[in-house]
């Protein structure tokens, strides 16, 4: 499975975040769902946090009525957003940890001492219909749990990876991704990967043997205000084509 490109799924948060900073209509984080989906991305990914500091529920809705490829929630384990997700029913759901203060999402969940709460949600939201993924540190523990308490998926922190401010650092880290990903496919599980990737340092991680689909947020829309979100978007498929040999290229 090494040899297969992972999907594109991105992450529009940050159109809403520049529409939030006015508090108005524009842009519109569905117009560019719409754009990135033209543009040949097979998947759409939003997190709902509880602030509502970028994505509204209004986005969500409109999302699961226009999105054609897949609809991804990124959303905190609570009775308010599982019941969200229920009444949405995106395509996958993928449980994130929350915090208020946070820039963005910064570690992956503590899957151990959630696990009675996950094994009481997971099957509600897979009873809907809905694939959970579980975003988690690429550290056995986490997998084991994520594989205990019946996620589909799991989706690997490349946070480290990408912050490595040191070659060696960077290697290890991507060594230990790679363990990861091959020690949740041995456990049963399948593996998505995200956070911090970038033009410059997505290829090793879309080399990843069973990672699936690479979700990408905030190095695409910044690039999308430079250049448009066509290109953008455009620009990362090529990136992440070029990890695949080329039989297996379109
Ligand atoms: N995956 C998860 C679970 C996330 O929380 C985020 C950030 O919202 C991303 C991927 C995308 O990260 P980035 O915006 O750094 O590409």
């Amino acid at each position: 499975m090494g040899g297969v490109m992972p999907r594109l799924h991105v992450n529009v948060d940050h159109v809403a975040t520049v529409r939030q900073a006015r508090g108005g209509a524009e842009p519109d984080p569905v117009t560019a769902a719409a754009l990135c989906e033209l543009a040949g991305a097979q998947g759409i990914t939003v997190h709902l946090r509880e602030d509502r500091r970028h994505i509204q529920d209004r986005d969500l809705r409109l999302l699961r009525q226009t999105v054609k490829t897949l609809l991804n929630l990124e959303m905190a384990l609570t009775e308010e957003m599982v019941g969200i997700a229920l009444e949405v029913v995106p395509e996958e759901v993928c449980l994130v940890p929350e915090k208020r203060q946070e820039l963005t999402t910064e570690g992956g969940l503590d899957v151990a001492s959630l696990e009675e709460a996950l094994q009481r949600e997971i099957p509600r939201l897979r009873k809907a219909g809905i694939r959970v993924s579980l975003f988690v540190d690429p550290w056995p523990e986490p997998l084991e749990a994520a594989a205990r308490c019946g996620a589909d998926f799991v989706e690997l922190h490349t946070g480290r990876y990408a912050n490595a401010p040191e070659e060696a650092e960077r290697t290890e880290e991507l060594q230990r991704l790679e363990t990861a990903a091959r020690y949740a496919h041995e456990l049963g599980l399948r593996v998505n990967a995200g956070h911090g990737l970038d033009y410059d340092n997505v290829l090793p991680v879309a080399q990843l043997p069973f990672v699936e689909a690479l979700n990408i947020g905030h190095a695409i829309v910044a690039r999308a205000v430079l250049v448009g979100l066509d290109q953008a978007v455009r620009e990362m498929q090529d990136r992440i084509l070029a990890a695949a040999p080329p039989e297996a290229r379109p």
